[in-house]
């Protein structure tokens, strides 16, 4: 008898799950339990298991099958766990790629993880990140394989996977599997997810209000129809690089963006690059047009001053209809921007795949009848913009919405947008929403990751500065579910770029800073080291 199924034994582990962590005894064990899940062992309604393999702590896992796109080749996994791959039909056109990672080490927590972008891809990365912190954790392909939007194409199931139906359907398939493996239920269901995979949390909110007790979205894709016009609509502003309207990227990372900083930056106390409130910044480029014999890489011609004041305006749509807010100010820098600003078609593969479902749709003729169109038709009932949140909160679920004030890719101001709109639409002010959904404003913060600022908030592994609740989004939601102990602020770090060093170790901190929570914005107090969080306040 090994020690471990000694009954002395047995009590502690009993203790130890009392404790709150269910440690199912030893690595032989867990290897054989992991063994033994198959697709008759969990019995689940259209679910096919491929394969079930236990994981030893320190594997540097691959993954051959996946799409070259996803580029997601390996991830070092770090706690033992069961790794449960599936296929899941969801209609007679359409399956899901999900899996699960079941940790030996369970802390008794359900979680889903998102997408991003186009989204074909299992975020392997997420799926190691909150598994190794003790969640039974589920990810999916979203319903097709790879980055491209091509798979929507004459495929309407495909578009309802990936508008809804594969987080869902991992949900209800996962919180199964969770419950097969472990024997037991889990206590709670969380859901973590940025950018595509913000506005699937959003989405499960909105129309799966029972399916999470707590949910954390960062970035979201909210008002996905009209966001899609949005971000083609660049293009048209900016002209392809050899056209008068366009402005070279060097020009956006330098002048542009110094001059905004130069009348944005101590719109809050404080001069370090980062701006807190950029719904502050009403920028004014026309001060930087070339004065006579001025050389011209450093300023702006009189029609590329218009492209810049046009990229910093809202969209609007047929009738002067309000289509989408305007891109914020301070981002130029991050390499996203290049890709709004690049003079190529960007992010149209909605448009051209589940709109206009024509794969010879031209990006460049995007406008005012392809926003309203695709409002009207909404694929796969994708748009995630229901302002009324009453079930989720009837429910008891908690949402922390979070969003990098650097991002290029997904303008910060949709969020205080949807915000705004939940408020109106449930008739509630901030004391009020604050009960069950408070939005953080996250300065220097890019999309999801990367920026300038203090950016890391535990959001994903590779932005994770400590697990302590104040400092990390996932365990503040754990915290506010099952302590009630809700967030005020969101406590971020700032690491010295390529710092880090090696798998583990986030790199050399450069400073922290406490994010506040909407409509509060954060100042300086004019005193002492700014470095320190306490020198700021939430206003
Ligand atoms: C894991 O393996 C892949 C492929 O062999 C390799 O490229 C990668 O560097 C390895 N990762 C680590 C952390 O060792
Ligand atoms: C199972 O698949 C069928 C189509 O093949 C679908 O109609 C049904 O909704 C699926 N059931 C579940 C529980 O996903
Ligand atoms: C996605 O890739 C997996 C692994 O190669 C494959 O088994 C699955 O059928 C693919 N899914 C779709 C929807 O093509
Ligand atoms: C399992 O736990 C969840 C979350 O607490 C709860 O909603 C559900 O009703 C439980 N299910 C069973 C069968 O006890
Ligand atoms: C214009 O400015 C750029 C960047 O400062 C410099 O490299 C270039 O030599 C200048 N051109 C002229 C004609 O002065
Ligand atoms: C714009 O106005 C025209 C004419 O009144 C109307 O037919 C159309 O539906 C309107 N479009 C939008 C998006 O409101």
């Amino acid at each position: 008898m090994t020690l471990w199924k000694h009954p002395v034994f047995a009590i502690i582990q009993s203790a130890l799950c009392i404790s709150g962590v269910v440690s199912v005894s030893s690595r032989d064990e867990n290897q054989q339990k992991c063994a033994d899940v198959n697709t008759e062992s969990l019995g689940i309604a259209n679910a096919t298991v491929w394969f079930s393999e236990f994981i030893e702590a320190g594997t540097n896992l691959t993954f051959p099958d996946n799409h070259l796109s996803c580029s997601r080749p390996s991830v070092l996994v770090s706690k033992d766990l069961c790794r449960v791959a599936l296929q899941v039909e969801t209609s007679e056109e359409s399956r899901i790629s999900l899996e699960a990672w079941l940790p030996a080490k369970w802390n008794k927590r359900f979680l889903s993880t998102g997408n991003g972008g186009w989204g074909g891809c299992i975020q392997y990365e997420d799926l190691e990140y909150t598994s190794s912190l003790g969640f039974a954790t589920v990810g999916a392909n979203n319903g097709h394989n790879g980055t491209s939007g091509e798979s929507f194409l004459n495929a309407p199931e495909v578009v309802k996977d990936f508008a809804w139906r594969s987080v869902h359907t991992g949900v209800v398939v996962g919180k199964q599997i969770t419950k097969t493996f472990y024997a037991r239920n889990f206590t709670k269901s969380y859901y973590l997810g940025c950018s595509t995979g913000g506005r699937q949390g959003m989405k499960s909110v909105q129309s799966f209000p029972g399916d999470f007790d707590g949910v954390v979205v960062g970035a979201p894709a909210l008002a996905f129809n009209r966001l899609n016009g949005w971000s083609a609509h660049f293009y048209g502003l900016t002209g392809t690089p050899d056209s008068d309207t366009f402005v070279p990227v060097n020009l956006w990372t330098t002048i542009v963006h110094d001059d905004i900083l130069r009348r944005c930056d101590e719109l809050d106390g404080y001069k370090d690059g980062i701006i807190e409130d950029v719904t502050l910044c009403n920028y004014r480029p026309e001060s930087l047009i070339c004065t006579p014999g001025q050389n011209s890489s450093t300023c702006l011609t009189g029609k590329q001053a218009d492209t810049v004041r046009k990229v910093f305006e809202p969209l609007y749509g047929e009738n002067g209809t309000f289509v989408y807010p305007r891109m914020q100010p301070g981002s130029e820098l991050t390499g996203a921007a290049v890709v709004s600003y690049a003079g190529t078609p960007f992010s149209s593969d909605w448009y051209k795949y589940a709109v206009h479902n024509d794969a010879s749709w031209d990006p460049a003729t995007v406008g005012v009848e392809d926003y309203a169109l695709a409002s009207k038709l909404n694929p796969g009932d994708i748009e995630t913009f229901n302002g009324d949140l009453s079930e989720f909160r009837d429910n008891g679920g908690k949402l922390l919405h979070y969003h990098g004030q650097e991002d290029a890719i997904i303008t910060s101001e949709n969020s205080p947008w949807y915000y705004n709109h939940v408020s109106r639409t449930m008739e509630l002010p901030s004391s009020e929403l604050d009960s069950f959904y408070r939005f953080f404003r996250i300065s220097g913060l890019a999309h999801c990751t990367g920026g300038s600022g203090a950016g890391f908030i535990g959001q994903k592994s590779q932005a994770n500065a400590g697990t302590k609740p104040e400092q990390n989004v996932l365990m503040a939601m754990v915290d506010w579910v099952e302590n009630g102990k809700a967030p005020d602020t969101i406590l971020g770090t700032a690491v010295v770029p390529g710092s880090a060093s090696g798998s583990s170790g986030i790199g050399k901190v450069a400073f922290k800073r406490r994010h506040c929570r909407y409509p509060y914005r954060n100042v300086y107090s004019g005193e002492g080291d700014a470095t320190d969080p306490d020198t700021w306040k939430c206003i």
